[in-house]
């Protein structure tokens, strides 16, 4: 018998326009990966993943989302003063928690 996976669909918004994407949990890497698929941002995402770059941060105020990964605190007090919310894309897991989260990419580079 097939399992069927559950959907999670999310709203990026970007320069105004809002994209609904639909996806499935570990479909990408993370959601800096999904995001690059789907939406072709320019240097997003130059470290790879590493969370060192901070060129891959989103801004959510989806409240499973708050919490940092590993390096992720110290990458981001490397920038300018950022908003509540801010994340880096590449330490957020392509899971269920990610269902019905808005994921705002900055219009200007914070790095
Ligand atoms: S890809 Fe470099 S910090 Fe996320």
């Amino acid at each position: 018998m097939e399992t069927q996976q559950k959907l999670i669909r999310l709203t990026v918004v970007q320069e105004g326009e809002r994209t609904v994407i639909e996806t499935h949990a570990h479909a990408y890497r993370n959601l800096m990966v999904l995001l690059n698929n789907h939406c072709y941002l320019e240097n997003f995402g130059e470290c790879g993943g590493m969370g060192r770059c901070a060129t891959c941060v989103v801004q959510t105020q989806h409240p499973a989302l708050q919490e940092h990964n590993r390096n992720e605190a110290s990458t981001l007090a490397k920038l300018p003063p950022v908003e509540p919310g801010t994340r880096l894309s590449c330490q957020i897991h392509i899971n269920n928690l990610l269902d019905g989260a808005e994921i705002r990419i900055p219009g200007e580079a914070l790095y």
